[in-house]
């Protein structure tokens, strides 16, 4: 049944709104005046309280002057409009890291929100095609925060009902690009909101020198970096298996070589070990003099290294057994590191098959029952393909360096994670630019966070290994 509204069809109506086929004259009810100034009155007095309540800083900021002007005389109200400013001044030179953070930030948000995120939010919502006009109505997503750190804007914005966040991820190019941004990254705040980060800098551009040698000896978590969002960047090797994944000249050595620094202190005393495989001899065999007989470059010394390593740990398992069900690094039973550079030249790439199987057999061995006893592999690889690493699952943690592909990618870190952001195969390719930095996917956080190894020179090598001879 048609429904009978109010008022008559208006011929011969010329409409602005196009995809509004017929045009209702609408019933005209009149109104005594009061009554709509009445009406315009509430509006004003909810509005007022509403700014007042929503920003009561902004709000005391504006109004101040007028009421120093009006109780004490204009000297007062000018000299607040010009001490405030020259105060904050004096504050940001002398205290920039206070000011930052609790005026700095929040005005840059404040200008980043009106000038970048309102002034576009509607053309992009709807032409990336998060948005909807129907009806001559817009839906959108609202944005319901914009927060400034140092390096990126993080926008929280609540989804339209029936959205997913797929929906969001898939386009993070139209996004980056809508806000004038490198690139987006999508993280789930709570259940329909969600966090769009945009870098507005790139904290990791420039190289890292190598990190101080710890004064403390411990196994981990070793700092081997710096995180984008300036923290350090801790990778735990004690108690887990680290895979690195990176194309050609990625800085897979950086990454190993910053964690045997890191590992320095408790190798002097005893309570860390590094047996190292080599079998391109370009990496560790700068550093042979840290591992002692612990090094091995051919893949029949490499297997036979890696049997050797299976053995103690299997003596250690048989003496843990029924009386403890972890380890805690002691001189007698230290931490053990077994780093593999280019694993794939033992496991996928060896011709002899013997060989081969007994290496990929003394791998996932240690690998599976490595963790407990102390017993930790680190190995670097350039293609994470199952074909080439078929163990590639018995590492829990991964980290993404400069990849070839997109596809790799989720190889490497998982399902999803390059829709969350883990751009790998956009790395630079440029050394001082790209080398080095990857992605990792932290035990507190499914999204992947973006870091920079710290870069070990030859020198530093040569330097830690005269220090362990010595
Ligand atoms: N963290 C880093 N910061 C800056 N530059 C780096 C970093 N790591 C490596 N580099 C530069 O990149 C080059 C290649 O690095 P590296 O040898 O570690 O790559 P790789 O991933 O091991 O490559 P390959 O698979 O060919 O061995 C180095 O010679 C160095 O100049
Ligand atoms: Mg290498």
């Amino acid at each position: 049944m048609f429904k009978k509204l109010p008022g008559d069809e208006a011929q011969h109506l010329v409409s602005t709104t196009p995809d509004t086929a017929v045009v209702f004259r609408p019933a005209v009810v009149r109104t005594p005046a009061i009554l709509t100034l009445l009406i315009f009155g509430w509006r004003l007095l909810a509005g007022v309280v509403r700014l007042l309540w929503r920003h009561p800083i902004a709000s005391a900021v504006a109004l101040t002057p007028g009421v120093l002007t009006y109780f004490y005389g204009w000297r007062w109200g000018l000299g607040l409009v010009v001490l405030v400013p020259l105060g904050l001044t004096a504050w940001c030179l002398l205290a920039r890291p206070s000011f930052l953070r609790l005026v700095g930030w929040r005005l840059l948000a404040w200008w980043r929100l009106v000038w970048v995120y309102r002034r576009h939010w509607q053309p992009v919502m709807i032409i990336s095609g998060l948005g909807r006009h129907l009806r001559g109505r817009d839906y959108l997503p609202r944005v319901v925060r914009v927060t400034c750190t140092s390096w990126a804007d993080v926008v929280t914005v609540r989804m339209l009902t029936g959205q997913a966040v797929k929906d969001w991820s898939d386009r993070t190019d139209h996004l980056a690009h809508g806000f004038g941004a490198r690139s987006c990254r999508v993280s789930v705040a709570r259940s329909g909101r969600l966090l769009l980060v945009f870098p507005r800098r790139d904290p990791l551009a420039t190289p890292l020198p190598a990190m101080p040698v710890p004064a403390e000896a411990s196994v981990g978590p070793v700092e081997v970096g710096k995180c984008e969002d300036g923290k350090p960047w801790l990778l735990k090797v004690h108690g887990t298996h680290v895979l690195v994944a990176g194309a050609t000249g990625a800085g897979k050595g950086s990454v190993i070589w910053s964690t045997i620094l890191g590992l320095l202190p408790a190798m002097h005393v005893g309570l860390a070990q590094v047996w190292a495989l080599d079998p391109k001899r370009m990496e560790l065999s700068y550093g042979r003099g840290l591992f002692g007989d612990r090094y091995a470059a051919s893949p029949a010394d490499c297997a036979g290294l890696l049997e050797a390593a299976v053995q103690i740990m299997q003596e250690r398992a048989d003496r843990y057994a029924g009386l403890q069900r972890s380890h805690t690094p002691t001189v007698d039973d230290p931490f053990v590191l077994v780093v593999v550079d280019e694993v794939a030249f033992l496991t996928a790439y060896q011709s002899d098959k013997g060989l081969k199987l007994r290496i990929c057999a003394a791998l996932a061995t240690l690998t599976t029952q490595g963790r407990a006893v102390g017993f930790g592999v680190l190995a670097a690889l350039q293609d994470p393909r199952k074909e080439v690493m078929n163990i590639r699952n018995l590492f829990p943690d991964k980290i993404a360096l400069r990849l070839d592909e997109s596809e790799q990618v989720d190889m490497v870190l998982g399902d999803g994670a390059r829709d969350r952001g883990a751009l790998a195969d956009h790395i630079s390719p440029i050394p001082e630019q790209g080398a080095g930095i990857g992605y990792v996917r932290l035990e507190t956080s499914p999204d992947p966070i973006r870091v920079r190894a710290a870069y070990v020179s030859d020198s530093d090598i040569r330097a830690m290994a005269l220090g362990v001879t010595a």
